[in-house]
């Protein structure tokens, strides 16, 4: 079982982004991640394609890049290019997910999946040995510091058994009000990977709250 910890910087100070990204290169968090969002699939805007160019210029973690944006497949090589290691699409946007998954791999990423709290697991059964990563959503995407929604427990199992009928090596990964104690019973329900933001850059230690995110 993996405990991969990816920080969301979404809830870093961007007043001080250079300074937060070292945090983390020397934190024991695994990987960074970037909640991109277009203001039309998810009521917000965040942030785009410079901020990764330029996270990937100091970043020693590989960079997981959530596209919470409502037509991915042109973006896919701007993302490649800007420095993106893994590359994930919302299920709910995709009218070919199949060939998106495909064209991230191509370029050499990882492709993953998004689901948002509605859509359920069953729905990636006869992609789920295609894809490196479903990210399930533990909230309604758009904004950091949200509740989480305890459902998410539940669907973790049941990707998890899909998984492993499946034979598939995706490895799964929960987004949203992820802390210490959901972030325990997500493990042990067979997740993999954690992000977290507001639970991580609002602690008073940063670096220590990463770390007790890995040892829980
Ligand atoms: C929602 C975002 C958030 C963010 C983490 O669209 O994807 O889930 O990454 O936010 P926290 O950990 O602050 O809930
Ligand atoms: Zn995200």
């Amino acid at each position: 079982m993996n405990r991969i910890i990816s920080p969301s910087i979404l809830a870093a100070d961007f007043n001080n982004l250079g300074k937060e990204i070292l945090m983390i290169n020397q934190s024991e968090a695994d990987w960074i991640h970037f909640d991109v969002m277009d203001g039309v699939f998810v009521p917000n805007i965040s942030f785009g394609l410079p901020v990764i160019q330029h996270v990937k210029k100091i970043a020693t973690k590989p960079l997981d890049v959530h596209l919470m944006i409502i037509n991915p497949d042109p973006f896919i090589l701007p993302f490649r290019d800007s420095g993106a290691d893994i590359l994930t699409v919302h299920y709910e946007v995709c009218k070919h997910l199949d060939r998106t998954i495909s064209a991230i791999k191509k370029e050499g990423m990882k492709a993953g999946v998004c689901l948002n709290p509605h859509t359920p697991v069953h729905v990636l059964e006869d992609i789920i040995r295609e894809v490196d990563l479903v990210l399930l959503m533990s909230v309604n995407p758009g904004f950091g510091g949200q509740k989480f929604i305890q459902n998410t427990i539940r669907k973790v199992e049941l990707l998890r058994k899909l998984i492993n009928d499946k034979h598939s090596n995706a490895l799964i990964e929960i987004d949203g009000g992820v802390n210490l104690e959901n972030g325990k019973l997500l493990f042990t329900a067979g997740a993999d990977v954690l992000v977290a933001g507001s639970s991580i850059f609002d602690a008073q230690n940063p670096s220590e709250q990463i770390h007790h995110f890995k040892t829980i």
